[in-house]
């Protein structure tokens, strides 16, 4: 194994490591201006950057969370002392990792479908965000199921794109989070959602074997297999744990060091039981690879909603992603439990 790779093997497996997944704060200007929105805080630099110090500086994040996913704002940002985001990142054994998609377009000639863009120029990016510190990057691929759709044209060119930034990343050194997201929007059945997350990954596997990407050098980033937030019938969160995991048995080749699933819109509870459930489960069947988190709204709402800008809130919002981070790295091996969800109240 060349030293590269095994570089990249050793950054992969850090960020799977057991008890430990990954804080996704990697939210673009106008969709983290969304989410201070939400809690009446101006989207302006500075608020976004009091936010992201307000997360990164939570006191012993480290013991929960591997790596944290950055946005190209951020990751050229410094905390109030004046330390860069990435090197106070790093001072806490977190990795410091960047978002280099520039997000999802319309696919030309399918309404309703979209294309993740931002290969071109993504040779010389990566070689900056290299140097600027991180060691790891996310791009996410966005399929919508309903009527018609997807089509073969629209998983096609999301699964190439996929690969040929996992590709560029491995050359830079950077280990590529594979993120393809089926979304939860929809009133299709868990069943179909089976369908075409399987059909989703297959693809995206293939892709990636296709560009040459080594496998031991990645993070999966999937979603669940969940019902459609509109469907009538909700289903246990049991089933969902069982579908998930038979969907990444179908698909997930053994080489790869770890799965960290996005929330994707569920609740927090619900992405922690989830996750809870899939580990217990895994402890009777012997799985290749580890299963964690990478969440940015299951971990990060309750902290959010409990800053709303105050700075006089924000150990309670530190302590509030504590939580949430402590809650699903449990849950991570499987040792999620009612008490351990109360033990802030307490
Ligand atoms: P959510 O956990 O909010 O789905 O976000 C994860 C992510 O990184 C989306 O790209």
């Amino acid at each position: 194994m060349t030293n590269k790779i095994q570089q990249l093997v050793e950054t992969a497996h850090a960020l799977v490591a057991p008890g430990k997944g990954i804080l996704a704060m990697d939210e673009s200007n106008p969709t983290c201006g969304k989410r201070l929105a939400s809690v009446d805080v101006e989207n302006s630099e500075d608020n976004r950057r009091a936010y992201r110090e307000l997360l990164l500086t939570a006191p012993g994040l480290g013991d929960y969370i591997s790596g944290a996913i950055l946005y190209d704002e951020t990751l050229r940002q410094s905390a109030s002392d004046g330390t860069a985001f990435p090197e106070l990142a790093r001072e806490r054994g977190i990795i410091p990792g960047i978002k280099v998609d520039t997000g999802a377009k319309d696919l030309a000639g399918h309404p309703g479908e979209k294309v993740t863009e931002g290969l071109d120029g993504l040779r010389e990016r990566l070689a900056e965000y290299s140097d600027l510190g991180a060691r790891f990057a996310k791009w996410r691929a966005v399929i919508t199921i309903g009527d018609g759709i997807p089509s073969r044209a629209c998983l096609e060119a999301n699964a190439h794109a996929l690969a040929r930034y996992a590709a560029l990343c491995q050359e830079a050194g950077l280990v590529p989070i594979v993120e393809p997201e089926v979304l939860l929007d929809g009133d299709h059945s868990i069943e179909r959602c089976f369908e075409i997350t399987r059909e989703t990954q297959n693809r995206v596997f293939s892709q990636l074997y296709r560009q040459g990407v080594e496998l031991p050098g990645i993070v999966l980033k999937p979603s669940m297999v969940l019902p459609g937030k509109d469907h009538s019938k909700q289903t246990t969160p049991e089933r969902v744990a069982e579908e998930t995991l038979r969907c990444l048995r179908n698909t997930v080749p053994a080489a790869v060091p770890g799965v960290a699933f996005l929330s994707g819109g569920q609740s927090d509870l619900e992405a922690t039981e989830h996750l809870n459930l899939m580990n217990k489960q895994a402890k009777k069947m012997q799985l290749p690879w580890r299963v964690t988190f990478s969440y940015a709204r299951a971990l990060q709402h309750v902290a959010l909603t409990t800053w709303r800008g105050d700075k006089a809130k924000l150990d309670d919002a530190q302590q509030a992603l504590l939580h949430r981070a402590k809650c699903n790295s449990a849950a991570s091996r499987g040792e999620y439990n009612d008490r351990l969800e109360h033990e802030l109240a307490a």
